[in-house]
Parts: structure tokens; C-alpha cells; sequence
């Protein structure tokens, strides 16, 4: 594959930038505070450029990596240096195709989300690209994304729906698991097991859905015996509104990300 900038070595970048050098990709990668890049120094198949602009004339996919509010102020940087083969890769959030191309006009984008889980290799991305690019790079911007875990390519109006249930959600789990733990303190047990034990419970959930293909329903009543403890616990949450609170969480998010 060609080379790959990353614009950016914060929370996402740094991620994604760890995982390229796994996967042995020839990278190059460029951030404004420069001691954020020493952990990649040094490594045989990674290039510190000297700015945006040197990185934009080495690499043909350019992953901006910076915050929204940032974005502007890079493009402006780097879109005279950009050429036919260019491919500028977005994950800023609420960044759609139509601002991408009033940045970068005529040129071949990508919009893409990943999430937090991306620091384990375990995201779940979406891409959506411009009709610029052909089916080889679309096939490299979906092996890129598939270095840090599944990625799909999803209809640009999905985009929302998608951002508030993989990119918000693991905040309203990592609450959830906080809050989880709090209860078992209150219980008795000490907070380091907690945090285990919860999290190794989540992650043991999911792949039963992913892994056994089983409808979530099904799954919870399989867990729910009769005149037992789920039950009991069950019975409170719908009380507290669990599942309206987390559907209209999840439905703020993706109007929020709408509005943006
Ligand atoms: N975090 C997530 O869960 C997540 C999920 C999906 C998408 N995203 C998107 O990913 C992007 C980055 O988010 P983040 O959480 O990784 O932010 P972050 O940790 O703040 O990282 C942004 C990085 O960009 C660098 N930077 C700022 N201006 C620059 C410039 N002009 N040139 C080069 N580098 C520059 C910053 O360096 P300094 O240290 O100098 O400020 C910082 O290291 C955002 O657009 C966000 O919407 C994030």
C-alpha cells in the first residue's frame, strides 16, 4: 500500500497511528506539540515529517486526525500541496462529504468514524468516500480502518445514528460499568476486582451476541429465572426508565451530531 499520513498523534491518532505500526504499514505522521510523536521514533517503517505540509507531499491517504475546530486551519495548511491521487481521510466528527469538499475541492474523500475502542484495536469504524476514489484505495481505506479492529462502509445518513451508537456509547457504558462497580462496593467487594469482573462480564455479553448470533431479548431471558435475583433487578431498572434513558441519550446524541 502507499504511504499513510496521519495529521494529528492525540487520543484517535495516536491510536490509529500504534496500530499502522503493528500491521508494519509505511506511515508518516505529523503533530503540532512535538514530543507527542517521540514514541514513534525510531521505528523502522514510521516517518517524523517536519510539518503537514512536508507529510501531504509524501503520503497518498492522509488521515486529519486533529480536533473539528482545528480542521479548517489544516486544510487551509495543507490543499495546495494535495495532487489528483491525494486521498484526504476525515474522522473529525460531524464532518460530512459536502464541508470536506468545500475544503478540499475536487478532491478524493473519505469521511470516517472510529471509536475510543481503537486504542485496543477494537473499534467499530464506518467510512463513507466521494465517488472520486477508485476501488483499489477504497479497498486500502477499508484495510487502514481494519488495522484497529471492524470496519463498515455505511450511507452518509446513516452517519449520525451510527456516531451516537459507536462513537458516544462507549462513554454510557464506561458509566454504566462505574456504576456497576459502585454496587458491588456497596456490597462489599473491593473496587480493582469490581472493575474486572464487570468488564470481563461485558465483554463476555457482547460476544455472545456477536459470536452466537442470538437476539439480545432471548439472551436476557435466558439469564432472567423464575422468582430469581435478575428479576428483581430487572424489575427496578424499568422503573428508572433504563431503556427510554438510553434510547433518548443515544437519539440527543445523533441530533446533536445533526446540528453540528
Ligand atoms: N476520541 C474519540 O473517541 C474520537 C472518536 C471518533 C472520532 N474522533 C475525532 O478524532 C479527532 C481527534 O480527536 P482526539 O480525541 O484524538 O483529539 P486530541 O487527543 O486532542 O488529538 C488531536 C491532536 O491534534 C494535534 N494538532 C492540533 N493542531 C494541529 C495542527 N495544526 N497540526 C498537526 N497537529 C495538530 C494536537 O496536538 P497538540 O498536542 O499540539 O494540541 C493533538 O495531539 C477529532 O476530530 C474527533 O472528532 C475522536
Amino acid at each position: 500500500m502507499d504511504k499513510i499520513g496521519i495529521i494529528g498523534i492525540g487520543n484517535m491518532g495516536g491510536a490509529i497511528a500504534k496500530a499502522l505500526c503493528e500491521e508494519k504499514k509505511n506511515l508518516i505522521i505529523y503533530n503540532r506539540t512535538e514530543s507527542d510523536m517521540d514514541g514513534f521514533k525510531g521505528i523502522d517503517n514510521v516517518t517524523i515529517a517536519k510539518s503537514n505540509v512536508d507529510l501531504v507531499k509524501q503520503a497518498k491517504y492522509i488521515i486529519i486526525a486533529v480536533k473539528p475546530v482545528v480542521c479548517p486551519t489544516v486544510a487551509k495548511e495543507i490543499k495546495d500541496y494535495l495532487t489528483d491521487e491525494s486521498v484526504v481521510i476525515s474522522i473529525a466528527a460531524s464532518y460530512t462529504l459536502e464541508k470536506m469538499e468545500r475544503l478540499f475541492p475536487g478532491r478524493k474523500i473519505v469521511i470516517g468514524m472510529p471509536n475510543m475502542p481503537a486504542i485496543v484495536m477494537e473499534a467499530m469504524s464506518a467510512i463513507c468516500p466521494n465517488d472520486r476514489l477508485n476501488e483499489n484505495e477504497l479497498k486500502d481505506v477499508i484495510e487502514i480502518f481494519s488495522s484497529f479492529g471492524e470496519v463498515t462502509e455505511l450511507d452518509e445518513d446513516k452517519f449520525a445514528a451510527f456516531t451516537a451508537v459507536c462513537g458516544s456509547l462507549p462513554a454510557y457504558i464506561y458509566m454504566f460499568i462505574e456504576a456497576a462497580a459502585d454496587a458491588a462496593v456497596l456490597n462489599g467487594m473491593n473496587r480493582k476486582d469490581s472493575y474486572r469482573f464487570i468488564a470481563q462480564t461485558v465483554l463476555g455479553s457482547s460476544k455472545l451476541i456477536l459470536e452466537g448470533k442470538e437476539h439480545p431479548a432471548k439472551l436476557k431471558d435466558d439469564v432472567t429465572s423464575p422468582s430469581g435475583t435478575t428479576i428483581e433487578g430487572l424489575k427496578v431498572l424499568e422503573a428508572h426508565g433504563f431503556r427510554s434513558g438510553i434510547i433518548e441519550a443515544l437519539n440527543e446524541a445523533a441530533k446533536k451530531y445533526r446540528e453540528m
